[in-house]
């Protein structure tokens, strides 16, 4: 019944409001059920008619997680190694996916919480970002959480900027060095030349970070995305085609990441990533320390492509030629100490 009456909504639009109370006094009582799946089901209906009891009928649910119920994953994680870590490390550190998913649906509620309800709430997602997840899994958290701070007040998003400006990004627990050098401005055949030495793992896990290339990639279940993740890196290409990605990153810009030169109505120019939205365009700036900017769709006069990728040429300048040599043996062995050469 609640299935129907959701797809009725998305067919046929809204009900009238005399239809809405009748339907609220209907489904109102029978939150919280027993099962998951019909509370699931329940918050995204009552959510939609903007039920007056929904946050605080479900917010109680969310903010004491059952144990999840698990899937039977492990022969599915045991056919492949790469995947099945992530899959394997997940099972481990299961995140609370049923409320998550109460969370995701709550998002969409611009008014009816106390700001008590709301602390709740990202506290819950703060909480939520300890557990393991795949490689979006951060990602996704993010998300659910600017969009629900998108439908807060401006006095509700300043109350809460202790608890919402968190980085779900897990971090390093290991030292990072800066690069030692002194670098140079590499030639391609010589840095190639370079990458062809022993490497060293924790020094190139060390100077992924130093040399910034975290800040864009992820890698190993670390790092941003701005640019690709690089786990499957090795799947891919030789070290002759990353050291040319690094030296060289516009000779070759992979299809999903080039960047875009962006005109807007009051003439500012912005070049970045450009990430689509419903209503709005993201742009992420060249510098990795740099901001996001977002802007509504009917602000863009006009955008087009750039041949320029995004990732900055002089990287590894500042490297010595052993430390290029553990960057690169660091990312084809995927981060993974098992495969690092001997
Ligand atoms: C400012 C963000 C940024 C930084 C910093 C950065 N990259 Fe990139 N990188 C990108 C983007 C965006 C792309 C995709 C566009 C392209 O191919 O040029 C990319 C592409 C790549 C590729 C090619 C991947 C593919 O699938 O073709 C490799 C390899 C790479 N980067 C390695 C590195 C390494 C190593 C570092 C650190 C020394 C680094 N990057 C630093 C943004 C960045």
């Amino acid at each position: 019944m609640l299935r129907s009456y959701a797809v009725s909504f998305i067919r046929l639009g809204r009900p009238t409001e005399g239809e809405r109370k009748a339907i609220l006094a209907q489904l109102d009582p029978l939150l919280p059920s027993k099962s998951g799946d019909v509370n699931t089901e329940l918050i995204r209906v009552l959510t939609y008619l903007n039920s007056p009891n929904v946050i605080s009928k479900a917010m109680p649910l969310i903010a004491n997680p059952q144990p999840p119920e698990l899937p039977d994953w492990s022969e599915l994680a045991s056919r492949n190694s790469r995947y099945g870590g992530t899959v394997l490390a997940m099972l481990k550190n299961h995140p609370p996916t049923r409320e998550i998913g109460y969370a995701f649906i709550l998002r969409n509620m611009r008014t009816g919480w106390t700001l008590e309800q709301r602390r709740q709430y990202f506290e819950f997602l703060n909480q939520a970002a300890k557990y393991s997840g795949g490689a979006s899994y951060p990602g996704y958290l993010s998300r659910i959480r600017d969009e629900a701070l998108g439908n807060c007040s401006n006095e509700e998003r300043e109350a809460l900027a202790e608890i919402t400006g968190e980085n779900f990004n897990p971090s390093p627990d290991f030292p990072i060095h800066d690069p030692v050098g002194p670098g140079k401005a590499w030639e391609l055949n010589e840095a190639i030349a370079a990458a062809g030495a022993k490497p060293n793992f924790e020094n190139g896990r060390s100077l992924y970070f130093s040399a910034k290339c975290a800040n864009c990639h992820r890698l190993g279940g670390l790092g941003g995305n701005i640019g690709p993740d690089l786990t499957s890196v090795p799947n891919k290409f030789d070290r002759r085609y990353v050291v040319e990605a690094i030296v060289n990153p516009s000779k070759n810009i992979s299809d999903q990441y080039g960047s875009s030169i962006v005109l807007l109505e009051d003439g500012r120019v912005l070049n970045g990533l450009a990430v689509e939205g419903e209503n709005t365009w993201t742009i992420y700036p060249m510098q990795p320390d740099a901001k996001e900017e977002i802007v509504e769709k009917d602000e863009v006069e006009a955008m087009r492509n750039s041949s320029v990728s995004q990732m900055p040429s002089e990287l590894l300048n500042n490297l010595n030629a052993q430390e290029i040599a553990d960057l690169v043996g660091y990312i084809m062995a995927a981060g993974d100490p098992k495969k690092f050469p001997k």
